[in-house]
């Protein structure tokens, strides 16, 4: 338990900011998670957990947890305030959409006091910080950096696996003044035991952005050549384990595209900045932008001897073992494939809404399985019952991506 339990108003109880609200009041943390949302409010006031990650519940369950954690939908007083709001890209214009964290943060403005501190958790282009939070904070009429306290600390958990990681993930401080810095390392030393990393806002800012363009890159390295290896009628992921090999070579694996929250976006937030510079960025997101309709052609190829194919494809989420389905991949080769006038039937074990009662009863008459996410359920069912699967389909077709 703390020592100086303090008052933490988080504002955003998503996949970000409902972990760390519920760690904070895990350690005595006195912690009120504030949502727009009414339901995810109620939701968190009765105790159950909107997103599906292991331990998360148990955690909520715990009686000093529901003890100090409550949730409103508009902020209040506190000593310190996390904004965990999202920061999507607004795609017509390809640059951050900040009309949330801006929101977020005029409804700090009425409850702020000297002495508090505001971390934004949000991904954000360089310079937010400074130029949007700073003036807006200030219209309470305290100063950023004397009375009033500011710091950048992104978010790098791993959907799937987000208590670990946001325990046990070093996580960068950025700050433009030392209290900030200072209050910011406090606050998140009760709760994180991995490296708290102290820099400046907009190098914190930065770095985030270079995390998930890194991604995106070598994720594209890896679909790219995997289609000269297919130009060459060879197994590209074979060859990149050979590769690998290789004391200082870490090709990753191929797939349909890159998806979630975060890789397909933060790049932009690059150009966004500094356009002249982003050219190896936005060609990499290209080439990943590209292969949700490469992967569709490759299902036509593979069911155009067949008449009508009644296609059943499994996977809605953006990767292998999680529901969360933003920006996925999956989805545009559904569309894609929808569009063609193809009929379709489309799964995913771990999306509420679109289970099946077994690969077998989903399959039945179908002329082609296409796995799109792999997920271990999915791949385990298909390794357990391949030739009863077959036996259900009209055409055995079973494509794995
Ligand atoms: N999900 C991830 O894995 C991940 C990882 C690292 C960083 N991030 C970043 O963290 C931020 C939050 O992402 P997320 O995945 O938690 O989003 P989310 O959609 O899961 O949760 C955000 C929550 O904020 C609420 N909200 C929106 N506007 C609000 C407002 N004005 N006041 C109060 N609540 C408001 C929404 O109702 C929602 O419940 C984004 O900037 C995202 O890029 C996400």
């Amino acid at each position: 338990m703390v020592q100086d339990p303090k008052t933490v108003v988080v504002v955003g109880t998503g996949y970000v900011g409902l972990p760390a609200a519920l760690l904070m009041a895990r350690v005595g943390h006195k912690v009120i998670g504030v949502d727009i949302n009414e339901n995810i409010v109620k939701a968190i006031n009765e105790g159950v957990m909107h997103i599906k990650e292991d331990e998360l519940q148990a955690i909520l369950d715990e009686p000093r947890v529901r003890a100090n954690l409550t949730a409103q939908t508009t902020p209040t007083e506190a000593d310190i305030f996390f904004i965990a709001v999202p920061s999507p890209l607004d795609e017509r214009k390809k640059i951050a959409d900040l009309s949330m964290v801006i929101s977020a943060t005029e409804a700090l403005v009425p409850h702020l006091k000297a002495g508090n501190l505001v971390v934004l958790e949000s991904t954000v282009p360089p310079l937010t910080c400074r130029e949007v939070l700073t003036p807006i904070l200030e219209k309470s009429g305290l100063k950023v950096g004397e009375n009033l306290y500011l710091a950048h600390c992104p978010e790098r958990i791993l959907p799937g696996n987000v208590f670990h990681e946001i325990v046990h993930n070093d996580r960068i401080i950025g700050a433009d003044d030392e209290t900030s810095r200072r209050l910011a390392t406090e606050i998140y030393a009760t709760f994180v035991e991995g490296e708290l990393l102290q820099t400046d806002d907009v190098t914190a800012e930065f770095c985030k952005l270079v995390e998930n363009t890194y991604r995106d890159i070598n994720i594209a390295l890896a679909n790219e050549l995997n289609a000269v290896a297919e130009t060459l009628g060879i197994n590209g992921v074979d060859a990149f384990k050979l590769s690998n090999r290789h004391p200082r070579v870490n090709v990753l694996t191929p797939g349909i595209g890159v998806g979630g929250h975060c890789i397909p976006i933060d790049p932009w937030f690059i150009k966004e900045v500094d356009p002249i510079n982003s050219r190896m960025i936005m060609t990499a997101r290209q080439v990943n932008q590209e292969m949700p309709a490469r992967t569709a052609a490759k299902i036509r190829k593979a069911v155009r001897n067949v008449n009508a194919p009644k296609l059943v494809l499994i996977g809605a989420s953006y990767k292998p073992n999680v529901e969360d389905t933003r920006e996925s991949p999956a989805n545009e080769i559904v569309e894609l494939l929808i569009e063609d006038g193809y009929d379709v039937s489309h799964y995913d074990p771990l999306v509420d809404s679109m289970r099946y009662d077994s690969l077998e009863s989903a399959v039945t008459d179908a002329d082609a399985l296409v796995v799109l996410v792999g997920h271990t359920v999915v791949l385990d069912e298909i390794a357990a019952n391949r030739s009863a699967i077959e036996d259900a389909m009209r055409t055995p077709i079973i494509l794995t991506f």
